[in-house]
């Protein structure tokens, strides 16, 4: 596919993983992208999945033919972008491989050289001429790993961002960006939120036009869109307004709780509740929810002295991704010595400015008339 008269894509769909990096499900599969730029100088950018070596060469050589790459540029060495560096190496003996020095250690673990007669280590705001285009790298350790790097080519304000601003689904998956682009971005990025800001910085000092990340679509209209998003993701900023109910029931008492909370909810106006049962909901759908709406509740049962093993995880989950700035509501159950709450607020104590709710529900076993007074003033503090 032509992006511009010289920049191809010639990256692959996979239309049958079922978990990306092994727990991600994907039911619209994924996309991985490389792309290519055809000037006195040819450069290939990425490889694809292991998978896929066969179709990305032949992809690669629909369009330059017999002609050799003179470059192979890496901005990630996780192998859905990196599997193939080998088989392009030999596939083309004479052409270069250009990474960051991180890069080329991986690249010894992964395939046992770094190619030492065939490397061009760059760093920060180094360039490479191709003939009309000219690629900028700028590092970007920990998006998503230490050894990312992105490029940015100026006379098409072109920037390569690696993993920033992909999404999970195949390139032409029908659907808007923003849904699997978040739940992408907080499971596998939310933790590294100040070194995606650091690169944004970066990225603002640059006039950008279009955007090719690793995952996903292109990206070339209304790109403020794009990066304003990020911006609110990376500085933990709730997205929209809204609650999140995120809940384990064990006999159905709590979910009753849960229920009667989200029709409260909605009678007092607010703007959007989203529920989910964390046995069985996609747990990376929940995590994408607590993290895009101001609000949160946690509704649990007590489970051997702690929580409900599916909130423990979910817990965890959330603190790893350095949960912050929302307001949180806990519904706790237990038949005798109830602790979900306690543990719920200890497990969250490291995670700066929470604010707890000063209602909250408290149901020993089933609802009972003053569980259901607990749920009203919940909703009503949540909606004040
Ligand atoms: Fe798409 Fe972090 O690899």
């Amino acid at each position: 596919m032509k992006i511009t008269d010289c920049i191809h894509s010639v990256g692959v769909n996979d239309y049958d993983i079922d978990l990306f990096e092994g727990q991600f499900k994907v039911e619209k599969g994924m996309a991985y992208n490389s792309y290519l730029i055809v000037d006195e100088k040819i450069a290939v950018m990425d490889t694809v999945d292991k998978k896929f070596g066969d179709v990305w060469l032949k992809n690669l050589k629909d369009i330059i033919g017999d002609k050799a790459p003179d470059y192979l540029i890496i901005h990630h060495m996780e192998p859905d972008h990196s599997a193939n560096i080998h088989r392009f190496m030999e596939e083309y003996p004479d052409a270069t491989v250009v990474a960051s020095a991180k890069s080329f250690g991986m690249m010894k673990q992964f395939f046992g050289t770094d190619y030492p007669d065939r490397q061009l280590v760059v760093s920060e705001g180094e360039t490479l001429n191709l003939g009309s285009h000219t690629l900028t790298f700028v590092m970007a350790p920990m998006v998503h790993w230490p050894e990312v790097m992105m490029s940015y080519e100026s006379s098409t304000k072109t920037l390569f961002s690696a993993d920033a601003f992909g999404k999970f689904g195949t390139g032409d998956a029908e659907e808007a960006w923003a849904c699997e682009a978040r739940r992408y971005y907080f499971g596998i990025v939310g933790k590294f939120g100040a070194q995606v800001q650091a690169v944004l910085k970066k990225a603002s000092a640059l006039s950008i036009e279009r955007i090719c990340p690793l995952h996903g679509p292109v990206l070339s209209e209304n790109l403020s869109y794009y990066l304003d998003l990020y911006h609110t993701w990376s500085s933990y900023l709730p997205e929209s307004k809204g609650v999140a109910i995120c809940y384990t029931s064990v006999y159905g008492n709590t979910e009753e709780a849960v229920r009667l909370l989200e029709q409260a909810l909605k009678e007092e106006g607010c703007e959007k509740v989203a529920v989910s049962n964390l046995a069985r909901c996609d747990m990376a759908e929940a995590v994408e929810d607590a993290f895009r709406y101001d609000r949160l509740v946690l509704a649990t049962t007590t489970y051997n002295g702690g929580v409900f093993p599916f909130m423990q995880e979910f817990l965890h989950h959330l603190t790893e991704r350095n949960f912050k700035n929302r307001t949180v509501g806990i519904i706790e159950n237990g038949s005798w010595a109830p602790m979900a709450e306690k543990v719920i607020k200890a497990s969250l104590e490291k995670s700066p400015n929470l604010k707890f709710t000063e209602a909250g529900v408290h149901i020993k076993s089933a609802l009972n008339e003053e569980n259901r007074k607990e749920i009203l003033a919940l909703a009503k503090e949540l909606c004040q």
